[in-house]
């Protein structure tokens, strides 16, 4: 756990276990008066001796005794300027580093100055909402069925130094918000598949409804057949857990205001039913949810930041297992559209529990945009790695919009395509659509992203693919191994920033 605090008290005067200092690689003046120099007299000796250099994610910790206690001194390193702008990311990831350097010495306490928020071009609002997010972000640690206590990791509890208190505070505020929506997707993520099931996320969804006063609506499998959501249906249908859609309503005040839908892909546990995966590819099939969960906490944010646009949020929940009574290759669903797939391979079952999530919000909502997550394929994780989220449309805004959503929250999206070409891969000889696409198509998440398409009519639309985002990404300081939260704090960024 992370706690922060802002103060307008000098430095000097709080006493703490640590002491954080950022240092840009181009520029290392130490001013003689400063606090730095009375901890360390000799402190640009020492960092010339330690080699310390500034660089991207680069820490020197000095153990010092102070007043009789053992102190550490936390350098950070920000990297190199590009023409005079830092990286924003690369504060992130100091960040993420500073939190691990605090883990690793057992450090409970840290007080800093923020970087000059000029050097990456954030306003002091937007530099202290980065810092709190990324600090909640990289302390998350999913240790609740873990007993041994020397593997758990104690509290840390930060403090802001600033002469800008009120701006500070907000932005810290704001932070937290998006940081614990981001860290409940991965909480959720992470629980194994069996605890966290269909229902069980839906009453996480009615929790956030009655804590915040967003409209609540479910429908339990019974209905989900009776309006004629098939796909959704016929995925459920080897499972012993019901299914069931789950919808969040935030409404602004201004029934005039844009309204945008949030469609997240909700597989408890992909086993990929008869055409059953191998076991390897399975054993992080619990993440196949993550969709869901980043609508589900990204609704609770926006009804915590009130931004001026209504936004509902569907999310489609359901296991994927074998049976005697589970789908079968050759199957063929009818959509709440009326359109039909023919079901060749049940582990492409994503797109028919989405497929019935998008068509019920374009005909049950008037839309100006639909934006669908979900770990929709191993594909677009082959293609673009654990880096980027695959992002595929054709309307030019919404697309614009999303990536520089992307770009500002570090949630960062790739553009990949989407074309009649691809389209014509998943025909179907037997039914309007084909689950799969034909293999010499090659390219699943464009095929997968296709098959969409029809199910939104005209609404403009942006699909997610979160397959390669959501779990396990390595190298980066303010993740561990597990879930991500990818896509939060891209949709939370999206929806503050939609003006018409
Ligand atoms: N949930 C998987 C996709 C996935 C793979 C998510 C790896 C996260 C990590 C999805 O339901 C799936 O099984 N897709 C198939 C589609 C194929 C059968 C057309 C895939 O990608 O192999
Ligand atoms: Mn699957
Ligand atoms: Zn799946």
């Amino acid at each position: 756990m992370i706690s922060i605090q802002v103060s307008s008290q000098p430095i000097s005067e709080i006493k703490s276990s640590g002491y954080l200092f950022f240092f840009s690689q181009d520029n290392f003046a130490i001013p003689s008066n400063s606090f730095l120099k009375t901890l360390i007299p000799e402190i640009e000796k020492l960092i010339s001796h330690a080699k310390f250099m500034g660089k991207s994610e680069e820490i020197l910790t000095i153990p010092i005794m102070k007043n009789g206690d053992l102190v550490h001194v936390v350098m950070a390193g920000l990297g190199a300027q590009k023409s005079g702008i830092h990286n924003q990311e690369t504060y992130r990831r100091a960040l993420g580093s500073v939190v691990r350097t605090a883990e690793k010495h057992k450090i409970d306490s840290l007080v800093c100055e923020l970087p000059d928020e000029k050097l990456f071009n954030f306003t002091t609002k937007e530099m202290a909402q980065q810092t709190a997010t990324m600090l909640r972000i990289a302390a998350y640690y999913f240790d609740v069925y873990i007993s041994d206590d020397s593997r758990k990791i104690g509290p840390l509890a930060v403090t802001i130094i600033t002469s800008r208190v009120g701006d500070v505070q907000s932005g810290v505020d704001m932070g937290l918000i998006i940081g614990e929506a981001v860290n409940t997707t991965r909480y959720w993520v992470d629980l194994p598949p069996s605890t966290l099931t269909p229902t069980e996320l839906a009453d996480k969804a009615k929790d956030v409804a009655m804590e915040t006063g967003l409209k609540f609506t479910v429908f339990n499998e019974e209905q989900i057949k009776k309006i004629g959501m098939g796909g959704l249906a016929a995925v459920s249908s080897g499972s012993h857990q019901d299914c069931c859609l789950s919808i969040l309503e935030y409404s602004c005040g201004d029934i005039n205001a844009p309204t945008i839908a949030y469609v997240g892909k909700g597989i408890t546990f992909d086993s990929g039913g008869l055409s059953i995966k191998p076991a390897v590819s399975m054993e992080t099939m619990k993440e196949d949810m993550s969709g869901a969960a980043a609508v589900i906490t990204t609704m609770k944010a926006i009804a915590q930041l009130k931004p001026k646009i209504n936004v509902i949020g569907i999310t489609p929940l359901s296991e994927n297992l074998p049976s005697g009574t589970a789908a079968k290759p050759g199957d063929i669903v009818r959509f709440y559209n009326g359109k039909t797939a023919e079901i060749k391979n049940t582990d492409a079952e994503g797109r028919l529990i989405l497929a019935d999530a998008l068509a019920y919000a374009v005909k049950n909502y008037k839309l100006d945009a639909i934006i669908d997550i979900a770990t929709l394929t191993g594909a677009c994780s082959v293609a673009l790695g654990p880096f980027f989220t695959g992002m595929f449309g054709l309307d030019e805004e919404i697309i614009s919009r999303v990536s520089e959503s992307g770009k500002r929250t570090g949630d960062e999206v790739w553009r990949l395509p989407i074309t009649p070409d691809y389209a014509k891969g998943i025909k179907s000889t037997v039914a309007d659509l084909c689950n799969i696409g034909a293999t010499n198509y090659r390219a699943g998440a464009s095929t997968a992203a296709c098959f969409l398409q029809p199910f939104v009519d005209d609404t403009p639309w942006v699909h997610l693919d979160i397959a390669g985002t959501a779990f396990d990404v390595p190298a980066i300081s303010y993740f561990r191994t597990g879930a991500t939260g990818s896509g939060v704090r891209l949709l939370i960024d999206i929806a503050l920033n939609w003006k018409k």
